[in-house]
């Protein structure tokens, strides 16, 4: 009798404490999948779809950035690059650019950007087929063929390129901004060219994720695609052709 009296006020305080805390508790729950969300993704904004996933690990852009730095700073890798690999790059880029010039959406007039192009090796294979009027941007120079840029924000005004090709897709962190940026400067009726990985995953430099060219076709607002084909480009299995759509003249 006496054990079961002094159980009573116990199973009182922790009854009263448990009404007490539900709705802290409840809160908590609520909160729960933002505060997972924001640990994982606290720079993104990009809204992702299926076929388009941000990797996640990306805690700010400077995280980001010095990932990628990791990579395109290294000594090592940065003379193989302009030695040993660099003229069987070229050769193969030109192979492309000139397939691209017969089916006339590349041109010796073009003015041409190389997007995330490193060391310059695609700047130089359209300089070698006649494009002249080339340049590349890269978080790292590499003059005179790379100047320093970034693609989610292009160094360059508005309609100044007929021609951007870009095998970096895969390194965007926000790839609205990419896309959006290489539409800001092409002119009305340029091409964009992009190489992307779409049956295989690229590698730890990635920032993104492409399972199909659907989300590039929904992001390329300003332009219709124009070609679509099979490749084998350094890792990357698919080209895709938009062309900025003209202007509309309105008569008066
Ligand atoms: C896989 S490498 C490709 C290099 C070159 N296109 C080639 O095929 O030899 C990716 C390049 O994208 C660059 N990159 C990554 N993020 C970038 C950014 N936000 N803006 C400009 N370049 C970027 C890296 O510095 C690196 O040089």
């Amino acid at each position: 009798m006496k054990a079961t009296q002094s159980k009573t006020p116990i199973l009182k305080y922790f009854l009263i404490s448990l009404i007490l805390s539900l709705p802290l508790l409840l809160l908590f729950t609520s909160l729960q999948p933002h505060l997972h969300r924001r640990h994982h993704h606290p720079t993104v904004t990009d809204p992702t779809s299926e076929d388009l996933k941000i990797r996640p690990g990306y805690s700010s852009y400077e995280t980001y950035l010095q990932r990628q730095l990791n990579k395109t700073l290294n000594p090592k890798l940065r003379q193989i690059w302009t030695t040993r690999d660099w003229d069987r790059k070229i050769q193969v880029f030109a192979k492309f650019f000139d397939e691209l010039k017969r089916k006339n959406l590349l041109s010796n007039q073009s003015k041409a950007l190389c997007i995330g192009a490193r060391v310059g090796q695609e700047v130089e294979a359209l300089k070698r087929i006649g494009v002249n009027d080339s340049v590349g941007i890269d978080l790292v120079p590499y003059p005179p063929l790379v100047i320093k840029g970034d693609f989610h924000k292009q160094p360059f005004d508005d309609e100044t390129f007929d021609f951007e090709f870009s095998n970096v897709f895969d390194h965007a962190l926000y790839p609205n901004k990419f896309v959006r940026e290489i539409e800001r400067t092409l002119k009305p009726g340029g091409v964009c060219v992009l190489h992307v990985a779409v049956s295989r995953r690229g590698d730890k430099y990635s920032a993104n994720d492409l399972y199909s060219i659907k989300p590039l076709v929904k992001m390329f607002k300003k332009s219709e695609m124009v070609d679509v084909r099979k490749v084998d480009g350094f890792g990357l299995d698919t080209e895709v052709v938009f062309r900025k759509k003209e202007k509309i003249q309105i008569q008066g």
